[in-house]
């Protein structure tokens, strides 16, 4: 069985080639490479709240280090020899706001071929106060979820008088809080939509708001993008979306660099912190730190900058492209011993012999590159159907 901690390593070099061949920034110091960089911090970090009194505690540190998965930090402490503490403190998670919808209409557990990671009920509502801040809550005013399928939850249970578009992958998904946005007499519509695609002309030019959560990589990003800035409003309008934090991944830093190149090639004039958003840890990341013996961190440890983006009213038109992410599959029933297999939009059937089948403990998109990875269990492993090499 592969572990996840390979994982992660093969993709560190594969980074740091990356890194080397296609970054434009000058490798002049050790900082440029991920482990370099976060050991770095972490030393300074720990200077900082280590005392007389004691060590700090594991999610003291994990707080500050920039999205760096607590199993990297776990590695990086014990490399570098230093004490914390790591009880695991208990915390009654409040399944209010959104996340009581999800339980009332049944919303499928997060997906990480999707890279699924979903917002806490507390900044869903953050985001949705931001909104109505800026944006008058009238029927005459559209706020377009891209991505972001829990902001459609809250703006309806919080009833929103304007209209609210969610777009998104995820069909099951989109369909449950459709037809609960319909209970509950919201204007609402919805599409499963993959941004790779064209956006069809339905959608363009008409949203105030365009709240996004791309999966966590550029091309993702790029891709969002365009279509956001498109579903936009030519009248203007505000584009809210997370920034990956720096250790988030290997080679997240490169990736903002370019990211904000990007945007303001095109177009974009305001680029402001509007909020620290957290994010939930899904069940299979709980597990897999279970596995690795390490406490458990809050359940919502992950944060990322809440960005909100304005563009230029006369940004180019260049959205008639298709995008190439990596193919997205997905299944949605299944037990050990039966898989019925979603593959992209089609809702294609694939049936599986269980000796196709191995076990794994996560995704990675390099994982992903290199097997055929098509069932998620209900006991939050993914099971993988034969290398296709
Ligand atoms: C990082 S999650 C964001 C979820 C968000 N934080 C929330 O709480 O609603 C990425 C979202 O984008 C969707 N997604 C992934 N790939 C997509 C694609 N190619 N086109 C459209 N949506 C996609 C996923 O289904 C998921 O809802």
């Amino acid at each position: 069985m592969n572990d996840f901690r390979s994982i992660r390593l093969d993709n560190f070099s594969a980074s740091i080639a990356a890194c080397e061949e296609g970054s434009n920034l000058t490798p002049t110091s050790e900082e440029e490479t991920f482990e370099s960089f976060a050991r770095e911090r972490l030393r300074s970090i720990y200077r900082h709240l280590n005392t007389p009194d004691g060590s700090p505690h594991f999610n003291a540190i994990l707080e500050q280090m920039l999205g760096a998965f607590p199993s990297v930090i776990d590695d990086l402490l014990r490399s570098e020899g230093l004490e914390v503490v790591r009880t695991k403190v208990s915390e009654k998670i409040s399944r209010d706001g959104w996340l009581a919808i999800a339980d009332e209409i049944g919303l499928p557990p997060e997906h990480p071929a999707n890279y699924d990671w979903r917002f806490t009920p507390e900044t869903t509502r953050n985001i949705a106060d931001y909104v109505s801040k800026h944006l008058e809550n009238s029927p005459d005013k559209t706020i377009c979820c891209l991505g972001s399928p829990t902001i459609a939850i809250e703006l309806v249970q919080r009833g929103w008088q304007g209209k609210i578009v969610l777009l998104d992958i995820n069909t099951p998904l989109v369909e449950m809080i459709d037809s609960y946005a319909r209970n509950q007499k919201a204007d609402f519509s919805s599409q499963t939509y993959d941004v790779q695609d064209i956006l069809p002309d339905h959608l363009e030019n008409i949203a105030d708001v365009v709240i996004m959560d791309p999966p966590w990589y550029l091309d993702y990003y790029r891709a969002f993008l365009a279509r956001a800035t498109t579903i936009l409003s030519k009248k203007g309008g505000q584009i809210l979306c997370p920034i990956f934090p720096e250790l988030s991944r290997h080679g997240a830093r490169k990736d903002i660099l370019a990211l904000q190149k990007e945007l303001v090639v095109m177009g974009c004039q305001e680029n402001e912190l509007a909020m620290i958003a957290r994010f939930l840890m899904p069940g299979f990341e709980e597990k897999i730190l279970q596995r690795q013996g390490i406490a458990t961190p809050p359940v919502d440890w992950r944060m990322a900058e809440m960005r909100a983006l304005k563009f230029d009213a006369h940004r180019a038109k260049n959205q008639a492209t298709k995008f190439n992410l990596e193919p997205q599959c997905w299944a949605r029933y299944g037990d050990r011993n039966t898989a019925v297999v979603f593959r992209g939009n089609l809702g294609e059937f694939i049936g599986h012999q269980p000796s196709r089948l191995e076990s794994f403990l996560s995704i990675s998109r390099h994982d992903r590159r290199d097997r055929d990875i098509l069932w998620w269990d209900s006991n939050h492993q993914c099971l993988v159907v034969t290398n296709k090499t």
